[in-house]
């Protein structure tokens, strides 16, 4: 968790700072210095059920910073559940969250993340940079224009600036959502599926930029199926199982090849582990 500088109050009750806060501050603010920094997003024990039906059972993960974690799993295990308790968008039954060191539901924490939902619609009337400029505005952060059109052009879409959002084409909405994700310079991207419609040269360009964004010291959390995809840019990753209507997490083998010799190797062994979760769920022990 990391502890905020300002609310210090500095005044004594008279209202004239005394020697001994000022001196308390200094020593608060260099044991803050010495702290390691906050994961950027962290959970423990996180639980939700829908009705009598089990959604996430007993989830706990951790992204540190500048650190890509894929997260993995069966249709209907709890990922984009999970996702959703992270971003405070769901309230977990029971469990903790913590977002940028502050408590999910925290604005402060969540104008500093992107997000990519799994399902959104944006407003058909609006253009893609009217979509961006919005979306800035929200962030509460002041994006220029310019950074506004260089993230529209990142994911493929400069020349559909001008064009309402109502005629664009599944991959050029996910897209849209790509860049609304990115445009406010975020700390931690949260992508649920960004490639579900895309291209193959849509999807090259995803792996480019969350490579981007690693080596910029952005965490990612990154949801896909595709698991060369995640295999290609992840660091770790968070396996959520189906397990009798519930949800287990677990770490997966590291990644890091760039050889590709390496790459191979770790291709082979995160699907067969990834087989062997979903086939042990389903009773299956091929
Ligand atoms: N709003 C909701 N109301 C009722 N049940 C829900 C709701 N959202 C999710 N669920 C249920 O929670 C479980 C987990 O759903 P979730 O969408 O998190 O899975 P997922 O791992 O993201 O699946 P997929 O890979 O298909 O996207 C499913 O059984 C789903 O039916
Ligand atoms: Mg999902």
């Amino acid at each position: 968790m990391t502890l905020d500088p300002d609310p210090v109050d500095t005044e004594t009750t008279s209202g004239t700072p005394s020697v001994g806060d000022d001196a308390a501050r200094r020593a608060a603010a260099a044991l803050v210095a010495g702290l390691p920094p906050s994961a950027a997003v962290w959970c423990s024990g996180v639980r939700k059920r829908y009705g009598r039906r089990p959604a996430v059972q007993d989830v706990s993960l951790e992204v540190g910073r500048g650190e890509v974690v894929g997260l993995l799993g069966p249709n209907g295990a709890g990922k984009t559940t999970v996702i959703k308790m992270l971003l405070g968008l769901t309230h977990p039954d029971a469990g903790e969250v913590m977002l940028l060191g502050r408590p999910a539901t925290d604005p402060a924490a969540r104008a500093r993340v992107g997000y990519l939902p799994e399902l959104f619609r944006y407003q058909p009337w609006l253009s893609a940079s009217e979509v961006l400029a919005l979306h800035a505005r929200l962030a509460g952060s002041g994006v220029p224009t310019q950074q506004q059109l260089d993230c529209l052009a990142l994911v493929g879409l400069a020349e559909r600036a001008r064009d309402r959002v109502g005629g664009f084409s599944k991959g050029m909405q996910q897209r849209l959502g790509l860049a609304v994700a990115l445009v406010a310079k975020p700390e931690l991207v949260i992508l649920d599926e960004p490639t579900s419609a895309l291209d193959p040269l849509g999807r090259a360009d995803v792996r480019d930029i969350v490579l981007d964004l690693k080596s910029r010291g952005v965490a990612v959390l990154l949801n896909s199926h595709l698991i060369g995809e995640v295999e290609r840019v992840c660091d770790r990753v968070v396996i959520l199982g189906r397990c009798n209507g519930h949800s287990r997490s677990g770490t997966g083998p590291r990644c890091p090849g760039h050889r590709s010799a390496r790459r191979r190797a770790c291709r082979i062994s995160l699907e067969d582990r990834l087989l062997g979760i979903l086939r042990a769920d389903q009773g299956d022990d091929r």
